[in-house]
């Protein structure tokens, strides 16, 4: 079967759909220059049969984290080449059926990694020292008196750091771990050895750290990988953060965890359903400080990542290869 994108084949009179009515940069511009672009046309994001009825007939596809890319949705497709996602993480797309087409897949990388870690540490302050429980006190007037004996947390600084995953993220939230006088272990596939932190097995991070931060992809080897045993093995008065996905998680065990206080607290930029359902039992949980996916959500890193995934599709259409091809072996 011929492949759907070829190497020095340009696309001749390109249409280009795009999930979203808004990109944040230059993006938009830049696509429309070369190419028609359908874009769609509701600030709500697109459901699942939405995006196949946008997709049909175009030959490249701008996603975002959100958007399923599944095997139903390619095979709607009779033109698509390229599915470009502006984002780093891709384990909702479906590489296996793109492979099957020829279709290219491409993410962001090497652009959100230092805005992440920034939240990272956001979340990890934000729990230790309670500043939502201590933001909604004043803006609920409940603050009374010289407010001494409000919210006492925890020290952040001088504690034992632990961070799973150490690609780009992991790394940039261990270089902000110096200034806190913090002592940094790393958990991670390589097992590689670092100036910023020293590797060990991952039993080992869960008993030893006072904050552990959740820094993989999701693949099959990451989906659950904390669990009731591994949330039961960390100490009483442990942080657990997650700006990764929700599924490495599990969610339920979490809860019981916060709840009945085997850890001290979580924060969470990312969940296993997103938006989180209403009686999610996080939701209830003050010991829970929740943010809506906004690992990456600063003016210029957005602008960054939908630019660079701009680029990806400009030259995909050209017939160039793309710098940030996620297919192992691309077609050609
Ligand atoms: C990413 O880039 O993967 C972030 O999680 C945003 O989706």
């Amino acid at each position: 079967m011929s492949k759907r994108w070829q190497a020095g084949r340009p696309v001749a009179d390109p249409l280009v759909a795009v999930t979203r009515s808004k990109l944040p940069g230059r993006a938009l511009e830049q696509l429309r220059k070369e190419a028609r672009l359908r874009v769609w046309p509701h600030s709500e994001r697109p459901d699942h049969a939405e995006i196949v009825a946008l997709v049909q007939e175009a030959d490249a596809l701008v996603c975002q984290s959100s958007d399923r890319i599944d095997a139903d949705l390619i095979a709607a497709t009779s033109r698509l080449g390229i599915v470009s996602t502006v984002s780093v993480g891709f384990d909702h797309i479906d590489l296996a059926a793109l492979d099957e087409l020829g279709i290219l897949a491409t993410n962001t990388p090497g652009v959100l990694a230092e805005s992440t870690a920034d939240l990272t540490w956001a979340l990890i302050l934000a729990v230790a020292r309670r500043l939502v429980e201590a933001d909604h006190i004043v803006h609920d007037h409940a603050w009374v008196g010289d407010g001494y004996d409000l919210v006492p947390g925890i020290d952040v600084n001088g504690g034992t750091l632990g961070i799973i995953g150490f690609g780009s993220v992991g790394q940039a939230v261990a270089r902000r771990a110096v200034g806190f006088g913090m002592q940094v272990l790393h958990h991670s596939r390589s097992g590689r050895p670092s100036e910023l932190s020293t590797p060990v097995p991952l039993d080992e991070l869960l008993r030893a750290a006072d904050i552990v931060s959740l820094n993989v992809a999701l693949n099959a080897e990451t989906r659950g990988l904390i669990g009731e045993r591994e949330l039961r093995s960390m100490k009483p008065t442990a942080i657990l953060v997650n700006t990764s996905r929700g599924a490495v998680i599990d969610q339920p065990a979490l809860a019981r965890a916060l709840a009945g206080g085997w850890i001290y607290g979580a924060g969470l930029d990312v969940t296993a359903v997103e938006p989180v359902p209403a009686n999610d039992p996080l939701l209830g949980l003050r010991n829970c400080v929740i943010l809506p996916h906004v690992g990456s959500a600063t003016v210029a890193t957005r602008s960054r990542m939908a630019e660079l995934a701009a680029r990806n599709v400009i030259d995909a259409l050209a017939g160039r290869l793309p710098a940030h091809v996620l297919n192992a072996r691309p077609p050609d």
